[in-house]
């Protein structure tokens, strides 16, 4: 019998927890080609090297359900604020904002400013940004979501009105070629001032490619307070006639007089779901973050500076802080401090937890990779999850956690072959230590690389190892196969 090809990688001795839920089991897994080629016993087979994984979980890559790395993956293509979690994919294009298309010379409005923008492009067509991304790969796997806002901005003579019906259909060809060119659905963000005076109608009338192209349709909701249950049932109206799947994006109720009322809303999507697909995902902290905002509602709580153009001073400092030291009203300082980003504290812990333990609920950490003191989920979530809420809490077994952020995001968004860890899959392999794994990032110090991750494995090639970046950047641009 002629021996074994050896294996690019054999990561021996470890416990594997392969992405579907299963329980955990001891085996080697042999990598070659880019894909998993043998898990088992695979002790004395050749191999051109051997990572020791003894006491350490063997797990697939996780997927980010939830990013705005559109611009980052081009500008910081070694993604150690992901790479460094264990991330090996990320989806693109949340919120209704994506760097493409967009026609050259489009003045942009905030969000897209702040997080499509500025930075490489500008990308006339969906098909140029995903071939900039594979002229220059970056550390992780991208499937790239198309925004509707950012639609809006280069269709519309203006924002701040429904489009017109010539309007929808330019926007829907520019839908139906980036769906061609490779986009995996349509985001939107009605709850942004660019986005807001969209209809229904009008979101129904640009998602129409979505159908026959096995695309998906995904929200941050027009309201995620106190009108949340009438944006949910907008949300699942528009999966209804589009016939395709929807994905509520960072579930949340915000606000105090909301707290508690995930109960409520958690009930909603379990029932719809009945007979409709509805996915959501969420973060693991009681803060979002956003561009500044200048609406008394989001100004309720504690409002952190993340970043501001005008004022870098003020970074760190909250609102209030600095409304008092410039003796303005609270909206006004927020004014003064845009464009930028800030950090608000408007959830409860108990709506967090309820939310992240459903069983639909996709991690995904919805970081905005801007600024000095970004939000802490930008480099800490995925351990967050598998270290605080997992280990130390309780709230679901280290089995479900990891489900949360591989088998059960690539089922929910549909991609194939990556994130369980079968022979034949994709190579996206992550080894951590279940003890030892651990968010460090917090909201004084965000940009830290979290603990316990011992190697993150990209298409077979290594790309962390012993906490540092090995300078890998085998990430490639990943399609949806529609179920
Ligand atoms: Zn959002
Ligand atoms: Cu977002």
């Amino acid at each position: 019998m002629p021996s074994p090809r050896p294996f690019d990688l054999l990561i021996q001795g470890g416990t594997v927890i392969d992405g579907t839920r299963a329980p955990r089991f001891d085996a080697d897994v042999g990598l070659r080609d880019g894909r998993i080629a043998a898990i088992g016993d695979l002790a004395g087979q050749p191999a051109a090297r051997v990572l020791d994984a003894r006491g350490c979980i063997v797990a697939p890559g996780f997927i980010d359900a939830h990013t705005h790395d559109d611009q980052a993956l081009l500008r910081q293509p070694d993604m150690a604020f992901k790479v460094s979690q264990g991330v090996t994919t990320v989806v693109t294009g949340n919120c209704g904002i994506s760097a493409a298309p967009l026609p050259p010379g489009t003045p942009l409005p905030m969000p897209l400013s702040l997080m499509g923008s500025p930075g490489h492009g500008p990308f006339p067509t969906f098909a140029d940004y995903l071939d900039a991304l594979r002229a220059a790969p970056p550390a992780v796997n991208v499937a790239a979501l198309v925004g509707h806002t950012a639609l809006r901005v280069g269709c519309m003579a203006s924002v701040d009105r429904p489009a017109t019906d010539a309007e929808a259909t330019a926007m829907r060809a520019q839908l139906q070629a980036a769906l061609q060119a490779g986009a995996i659905g349509l985001s939107t963000g009605t709850a942004y001032p660019p986005a807001m005076a969209a209809t229904t109608e009008e979101i129904i009338a640009v998602g129409q490619p979505l159908g026959a192209h096995g695309g998906l349709y995904v929200t941050h909701m027009r309201n995620e307070s106190d009108a949340v249950v009438p944006a949910l049932e907008e949300t699942f109206r528009i999966g209804r006639e589009l016939g395709v799947p929807v994905v509520v994006s960072h579930h949340k109720v915000q606000n105090r007089q909301n707290f508690g009322r995930s109960a409520e809303t958690l009930d909603l999507i379990r029932r719809t779901q009945q007979h409709q697909c509805v996915g959501l995902d969420c973060y693991p902290y009681t803060a979002g973050s956003t561009m500044i905002r200048t609406d008394p509602a989001m100004l309720d709580g504690r409002v952190q500076i993340a970043s501001s153009v005008p004022h870098p001073e003020c970074v760190g400092r909250t609102v209030a802080d600095i409304a008092a030291e410039w003796g303005v009203p609270q909206p006004e300082a927020a004014r003064r401090l845009q464009p930028g980003t800030a950090i608000y504290f408007l959830m409860d812990e108990p709506d967090v937890q309820r939310i992240m333990a459903f069983d639909a609920t996709m991690i995904g950490s919805d970081g905005i990779p801007l600024g000095d003191k970004p939000h802490p989920r930008l480099w800490g979530t995925f351990p967050r999850v598998l270290g605080h809420y997992s280990r130390d809490l309780g709230l679901f077994p280290l089995e479900t956690a990891v489900w949360k952020m591989t088998g059960l995001t690539a089922q929910t968004f549909g991609l194939d072959q990556r994130s369980t860890l079968a022979a034949g899959h994709h190579a996206d392999v992550v080894v951590f230590d279940a003890q030892a794994i651990r968010d460090t990032a917090t909201y004084d110090q965000p940009a830290q690389a979290a603990e316990g991750i011992r190697a993150v494995v990209v298409n077979g090639v290594l790309a962390w190892h012993a906490g540092r970046h090995t300078g890998a950047r085998s990430g490639q641009v990943v399609r949806r196969q529609a179920a």
